[in-house]
């Protein structure tokens, strides 16, 4: 790929990166952290589903939030555009450039900066891997408000400018609830502190909400601070086959009301999801064990549901007195327990995997919406009827574009994910999809993105999700932070 895959965007007048540009930057960062090598420059330019690649010359990876502070002081005092990357793990083509915006990685800041043993308030360098703080904090007793199957690479600092939800937001809430304080380099190289400890504090407009899911349009964020609950001691998984949509929706309601406060996940999969994890994973589906001859994923739909809380005896009985009610009255029609932490993880991958799954083919085109949960899972019925009727799929025959449609997501937070599954990237396809995925979505009350955000892939489309007073004073804020447009240009609005 190159600039001429976006026919329709034009370079901004932005300023060029000369050799001086990249001598100041060694001088700020040292040698090492300033990549120019093409090779190199590859996976800051890509994303990770090879859908969108930019061209940018220059990587630049500070160490310190002064050194980001003086990184940025001169983009804008050059008119440098710039975009700010975590783990470069977004679903949305917003972590990579466009043309030859500078990229900003906060790779290099990944320090735990306190822990609050009795409060569980976690300060961190924006750069820390969500894994990596989740680690710390098991040590402690605590853990991270937020888990997602790209836990190994994603950042904090990354999570929070996505406003990642993940797959226990039914538990611990969204980053909006749980993130106190935020550091952050405004655009013309401000530093702006709030790394708070409070959970209260009303003293004025809430400006760190401003941050938290701005996709680097706003600022870099350098530091978090985040209130951590304490880490469960019992979890049990629960992974469920189910004859029909309806019975999942009866599930779930169930669920909620029978294993109340310790439920603290509820996910969904379509069978066409398990199939195509079975196809990547190559191990025997967790309801097919016990029958070799059954190859393909035997129900419609699956559920994952967690509990997890702090005593085990108690969690036990309440997840068995719920699975006898719904198994006994056919609401469920087979299922598993784990029995220990290695089937918990085992499980598990059967709903984390669906998104590297996805890609295996050759590409994927992803939408990520909230839609009312009755008509959430009509989206992908009338997609793949829509698909064929244009006669673009076929997970037999490889001279059609898609291979299939699967959904899975976080049916406990509203949020439900359509992946298209392409043999390659398809304008062809993408003109059958868009706008019209959108426009059925707003048709339908729901949002365009629940948790993936803009990006690249949505800036044209904000508008079935928000109105025209909405989007203005977006634009206001936006250039008032930013009045060059030099953070992140060409995404989100
Ligand atoms: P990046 O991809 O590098 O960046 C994402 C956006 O934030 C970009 O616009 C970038 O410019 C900006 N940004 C990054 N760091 C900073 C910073 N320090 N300051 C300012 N702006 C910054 N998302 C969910 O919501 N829920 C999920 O369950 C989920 N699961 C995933 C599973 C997989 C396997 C993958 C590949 C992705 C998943 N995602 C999910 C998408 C993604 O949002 C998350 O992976 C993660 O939140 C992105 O973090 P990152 O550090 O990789 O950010
Ligand atoms: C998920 O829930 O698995 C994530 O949002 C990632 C994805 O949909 O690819
Ligand atoms: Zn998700």
């Amino acid at each position: 790929l190159t600039a001429e895959s976006y026919p329709q965007v034009k370079r901004l007048d932005f300023g060029q990166i000369t050799p001086q540009t990249v001598d100041f930057f060694k001088s700020v960062v040292g040698e090492s952290a300033v990549v120019t090598d093409q090779d190199d420059l590859l996976f800051y330019n890509e994303d990770q589903m090879r859908k969108y690649r930019g061209q940018s010359s220059l990587c630049v990876k500070p160490k310190t939030t002064q050194q980001v502070s003086e990184i940025v002081k001169y983009c804008h005092e050059h008119k440098l555009a710039l975009v700010p990357q975590g783990g470069n793990t977004g679903l949305v083509g917003g972590s990579v450039p466009v043309f030859d915006e500078i990229v900003l990685s906060l790779s290099g800041m990944n320090k735990i900066r306190s822990f609050d043993h009795t409060s569980g308030i976690l300060k961190a360098d924006a750069g820390l891997i969500l894994e990596n703080a989740d680690n710390f904090l098991a040590e402690n007793g605590y853990i991270f408000p937020l888990d997602l199957g790209a836990k190994g690479s994603c950042h904090i600092g990354g999570n929070v400018a996505a406003n990642a939800g993940g797959l226990r937001l039914l538990r611990y809430g969204s980053l909006h609830g749980s993130v106190l304080g935020l550091e952050v380099v405004l655009p013309d190289g401000t530093i702006y502190d709030s790394m708070n400890a409070l959970r209260k504090d009303n003293t004025g407009y809430d400006l760190k909400q401003l941050f938290i899911g701005s996709e680097g349009t706003l600022g870099v964020i350098t530091g978090v601070s985040i209130l951590c609950p304490a880490r469960p001691k019992a979890v049990n998984i629960a992974f469920l086959g189910l004859e029909s949509y309806e019975a999942v929706q009866n599930t779930f309601k169930r669920a909620r009301s029978e294993l109340c406060e310790v439920l603290s996940a509820f996910e969904f999969m379509d069978r066409q999801s398990q199939w195509q994890a079975k196809r990547f994973l190559k191990t025997s589906h967790p309801l097919a064990q016990d029958d070799p001859d059954v190859d393909v994923p035997e129900y419609p739909f699956y559920v994952l549901i967690e509990t997890s809380g702090s005593c085990k005896e108690h969690d036990d009985a309440k997840l068995e007195t719920f699975l006898e009610s719904i198994m006994e009255d056919g609401t469920v029609a087979d299922g598993v327990v784990s029995q220990d932490e290695s089937q918990l993880k085992t499980l598990w991958t059967w709903r984390e995997g669906i998104s590297e799954a996805s890609n295996m083919d050759g590409g994927v085109y992803k939408y990520d919406v909230s839609l009312p949960l009755p008509v959430m899972y009509d989206l992908i019925e009338v997609l793949r009827a829509r698909l064929d009727e244009h006669g673009l799929r076929s997970i037999s025959d490889a001279s059609k574009p898609v291979v299939d449609v699967v959904g899975y997501g976080h049916i406990g937070d509203g949020n439900v994910h359509v992946n298209v599954i392409v043999r390659e990237y398809n304008k062809t396809v993408e003109k059958c999809l868009e706008p019209y995925v959108y426009q059925w979505i707003s048709d339908h009350h729901g949002s365009i993105s629940a948790e993936h955000g803009l990006g690249f892939q949505k800036k044209n489309y904000i508008g079935y999700s928000k109105s025209e007073v909405e989007i203005a004073l977006m634009k206001d804020i936006k250039s008032k932070f930013d009045p060059q447009g030099i953070m992140n240009p060409y995404k989100y609005l």
